[in-house]
């Protein structure tokens, strides 16, 4: 079994992170062959419209755009599961994970009558961080969120939504202008939620791989 995780987090060593390594711990221990990939340390943009993946009899499911996306994509249409995880940024996804979406379902579209290229099957496991509690998530952001792991079922696979309130974060909130939050609380919830998050991402790599 191979596994691609990929972490749509700028930030490589934080909640999305965590939540992600955790993951690839839980795939590794069913002995899949795991690769974890940093999105943020690749060169590349959001689709390109170059429409090469629309030329007559070319390969399918592949971006002929030529940057450090494309063998990425390839990757994971070759894969057997995908861990991928973004922090919220004003609501949505990152803009990192949006361009990637944007590059994987373009070219997996098919233009003579919108069916999915793909016919392989690929389990993903989408996690999400975010500074919201659940109750914000629930009211606000619950059905959006939704909306983004429904677009994923374009690999045929499960897919398991796993969203992580009321991260950390900075690591001391006193040198910055944070004051709607207070530091206190917060350090609670993680203690309290944050280990438990990283047991149920350990899980869903196991499960899902
Ligand atoms: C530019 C930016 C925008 C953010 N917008 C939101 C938001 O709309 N809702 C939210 O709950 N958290 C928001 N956050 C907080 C992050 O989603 C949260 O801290 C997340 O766990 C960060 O993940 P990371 O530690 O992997 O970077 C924002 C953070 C940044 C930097």
């Amino acid at each position: 079994m191979k596994v691609i995780v990929l972490n749509t987090s700028p930030r490589k060593a934080w909640n999305t992170a965590k939540l992600l390594k955790s993951a690839a711990e839980g795939a590794k221990s069913t002995g899949a062959e795991v690769e974890y990939i940093d999105l943020y340390d690749l060169h590349f943009t959001g689709c390109r419209g170059c429409m090469l993946c629309k030329r007559k009899n070319v390969e399918r499911c592949h971006c002929y755009w030529k940057d450090d996306l494309s063998p990425i994509i390839d990757k994971i249409f070759s894969a057997d599961t995908l861990l991928i995880g973004t922090c919220i940024y004003l609501g949505r996804p990152t803009s990192g994970y949006f361009a990637l979406i944007e590059r994987l379902h373009f070219c997996s579209l098919s233009y003579d009558d919108y069916s999915n290229y793909f016919k392989g099957k690929i389990n993903v496991g989408f996690f999400v961080s975010m500074n919201a509690t659940q109750t914000f998530y629930d009211q606000l952001y619950k059905d959006q969120f939704e909306a983004y792991a429904k677009e994923l079922e374009m690999f045929n696979g499960k897919v398991c939504l796993y969203p992580c309130y009321d991260t950390l974060q900075v690591s001391d909130y006193a040198k910055f202008s944070m004051g709607s939050f207070d530091e206190r609380k917060k350090k609670a919830a993680h203690e309290e939620h944050f280990p438990k998050d990283l047991e149920n991402a350990f899980r869903i790599g196991q499960a899902l791989s």
